[in-house]
Formats: C-alpha cells, structure tokens, sequence
C-alpha cells in the first residue's frame, strides 16, 4: 500500500532538483482565478480584442494553401525574409535571413533557446528587477546564476524608473555570461534610454558579455519615447541576441511565433536547441507572420495611438480608486503601489505569504479584478510585497466594467 510518506520519498526522488525550484507562473495562475471568479481579468498581458483583419485573413489564406507541414526547422523563408526587411527599416540594421535568425514558438521559446545555447555551468546572468517572471525559470532551467540589479520606482509623474549604475557595474565580473534586458519594459513600463543602453554596452563589451534583449514591446511607446535596439549600438551586433515576436504587436499571443536575432555562431547553437525542443512553430501562422510583418507604418502608429488612450483611461480609473500609479512609457501594464489600502489581509480566505498575494486574492475574489501580485516579479518576494499590477490592452468595455467593480474597493 502507498502511504503518503512513501509517496513524498517517491515524488523527490523523480523530480528534477531544477523543475522543484520555481513554481508555476503566478501570471497564469491568475487568469485561472480570472475565469474561476468570473472577473475583470486585468492579470495577463493578451488582448481581448480581435488581431487586425488582414492578419488573421493571412493565416486562412496559408491553411488554405495547404501550408500544413513542418516548416524549415528554424523558420519559414518568406517570415525570415520579412523580419530582415522590417528589422531593416526600423532599425536599420540588416540580418541575414540564412544565418541570424531563429524562428520559435513564441519569444517564451527563443529566450529559452538562447540561454540553453550560451550559458555554461558556472555561468552568471545579470537581470534588472523587478523582471518579467519567466527569465527565473528560464535561468534554473539553462543552469545559469542571475546577479539581480533594482530599478527603483519613479519620485513623481514625470520621472523614470532608474538604476544605480555603480550598482550594475558591480554585478558583472568574469563569469558573466549575459545580461538579460527588456526594453520597453513588463512590468514597469520602462523605456531604457539611449544613455543608459551605453553603459550597459561598455559593461558587456569589458566583460565579453552578451546581452539578450527581449523587445516584444517595442512598438507600444508613449509620450515620444524612442525604442533603441541594443544590437543598433556600436560594438554590439556581434554580442546581442534580439528576442521579438508577433504576439504584442500583431495581437496574436496564442499564435506562438517569436524569434530570436543573433550572430551567426550563436544562432547556430540557438537553432540546434530550438529544433530538438519544439522541431518549429505553426508553419500556417509563420506565412500569416510574413505578411502581417509588411504592415505599413501606419499600422503601428495606430497601435501606440490606441494603448496611449487606454492608458490614460486606466491610470485615471487606478488613480480614482486609491492605488499610487506608476506611469508607463512603453509595454501596455501600470505597475501600482497598495500601501494605503486596508483589507482583511489576515482572513484566511486570502491569508498569503505577502500582502500583495493578499491583496491580489482579495481583489479577485471580493470586488472581481484580477491583478498579479507584485512579488512575482522580484527575486526575494518581499520586494514586491506592496506592488500589484494591471495591463490595459483590453477593450473599452472590459476597462469600464473594472471601473465600475473598482468602486467597491475601500482605502
Ligand atoms: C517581456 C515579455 N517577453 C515575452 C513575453 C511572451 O511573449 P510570447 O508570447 O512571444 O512568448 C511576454 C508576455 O507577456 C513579455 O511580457
């Protein structure tokens, strides 16, 4: 007969000591709680509006096609070919489509792809916190160990959030391997300007470091700010992995197709990996990423113009309800501060191991919004222990129908 002992002993010796280590995205988690409690789900970042016409009309057009089979494992031609010419006219950097890029499942799969290509054991990754949660996983997972910088939260409305550059500095050192840098940044909103995307340049070129930077986001800017590309600076496109995708831009999450730029030697190992993990992404959906990839600028014009009205539109309806805000200048989430709320934090309802889970389970469940708990995008969860926060890529209804429950919620 199994006891439960005996199945305790079984289960932690079949376990990986790695897959023990994290545990499942608190982000998910609370769209789960989302659906379970019926509530206005402000938690994950995944639009709750239609993907542009012409899009989705792509991807009937490849499924009708016959498009159906495996792809070339590290990315349809026609997507390679579009993200070379797209890459070239924003950034004006030109890549080649045959040996510097890798098509994935989702940018989720080419950050992965990337870190299990470079990283060594032993190896160190610096990361800025409060980071977007899946680079702690993607870490245990590719055996690196990350040097975690902070950025401390803007003074007032018209400051950033910032760094301390002695402080980055002194997280590099000769095991450094990488340092892992989203610009615009989930979830702060943070916007890295040129000037600090130079210090950073001098660090990983002193240190023979790569910088992986995830810039899924960088279409969606406010107030004039500019979107840099690391790869862009000099001294950097032979040490800088670009991780991008379709599923913010395009507002497609559930498609899963990402990619990740990088020089040809790292691109070699990043296709290896990619293939015996996920063999390639939906080939129907790599064709309707060619053509969705053509857009003319005007396109993502109207994107920023569209998110810069929902933000205005939640950050009043945040501020309205109590929360200190927090305004971003890129991505599309608002990074608030719940120290002035009271709640029954210590009914075991929503008794948690911080009050920003507290808070996040009371909100779900109480008032019917779900937020995710600040503290899952900190290393040490007491450092996110009086964030939460809310995305606004969601239809005008859905951010009313938050206002109206948000009224229910008492400083
Ligand atoms: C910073 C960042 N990177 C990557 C992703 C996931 O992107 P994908 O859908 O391409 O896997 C997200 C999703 O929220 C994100 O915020």
């Amino acid at each position: 007969m199994t006891t439960e002992s005996s199945m305790a002993q079984i289960s932690r010796r079949m376990i990986s000591a790695k897959a023990e280590q994290f545990t499942e995205s608190v982000i998910r988690e609370m769209t789960r709680l989302a659906l379970k409690h019926n509530a206005v789900n402000l938690s994950q970042g995944f639009p709750d509006f239609p993907a542009p016409d012409s899009v989705k009309e792509a991807a009937r057009q490849a499924i009708s096609d016959d498009i159906n089979q495996y792809a070339i494992t590290w990315g349809a031609k026609a997507l390679r070919d579009s993200i070379v010419e797209k890459f070239d006219r924003t950034q004006g950097i030109r890549i080649d489509p045959e040996r510097e890029i890798t098509i994935c499942c989702g940018s989720t799969e080419a950050m992965m792809s990337a870190m299990l290509a470079i990283i060594n054991p032993g190896d160190e990754i610096v990361v800025f916190e409060p980071y977007y949660e899946n680079y702690g996983p993607d870490a245990i997972l590719s055996g690196a160990s990350p040097r975690f910088v902070k950025m401390k939260p803007p003074k007032d409305e018209n400051s950033e959030w910032t760094f301390d550059f002695d402080e980055l500095a002194a997280a590099f050192g000769p095991h450094t391997k990488a340092i892992i840098l989203n610009t615009p940044n989930n979830p702060t909103g943070k916007v890295f300007t040129r000037k600090e995307l130079e210090f950073i340049r001098d660090l990983c070129i002193k240190w023979n470091a790569y910088c992986v930077t995830d810039e899924i986001y960088e279409h969606i800017l406010y107030d004039g700010a500019e979107h840099v590309t690391m790869a862009g600076l000099d001294g950097m496109r032979e040490r800088t992995i670009v991780i991008n995708g379709m599923s913010k831009t395009y507002s497609v999450t559930g498609w899963r197709v990402g990619w990740a730029i990088a020089p040809p030697e790292p691109t070699q190992a990043i296709r290896k990996v990619h293939d015996f993990l996920t063999v390639g992404a939906a080939a129907p959906l790599q064709q309707a990423g060619a053509i969705a990839l053509r857009s003319p600028q005007a396109y993502y014009d109207g994107l920023a113009t569209t998110y810069a009205k929902k933000r205005e539109r939640l950050l009043k309806i945040l501020t309205s309800a109590g929360f200190t805000v927090y305004k971003p200048r890129g991505a599309y989430y608002i990074m608030t501060d719940i120290a002035r709320f009271k709640f029954p934090e210590n009914d075991p309802r929503f008794a948690s191991r911080s009050k920003d889970v507290a808070f996040a389970k009371y909100l779900v469940q109480e008032i019917g919004i779900a937020c995710v708990p600040g503290s899952s995008f900190y290393n040490d969860p007491q450092d996110g222990a009086s964030q939460v926060r809310f995305t606004f890529c969601k239809k005008e209804e859905t951010l009313a129908a938050a206002e109206e429950r948000f009224a229910r919620l008492r400083v």
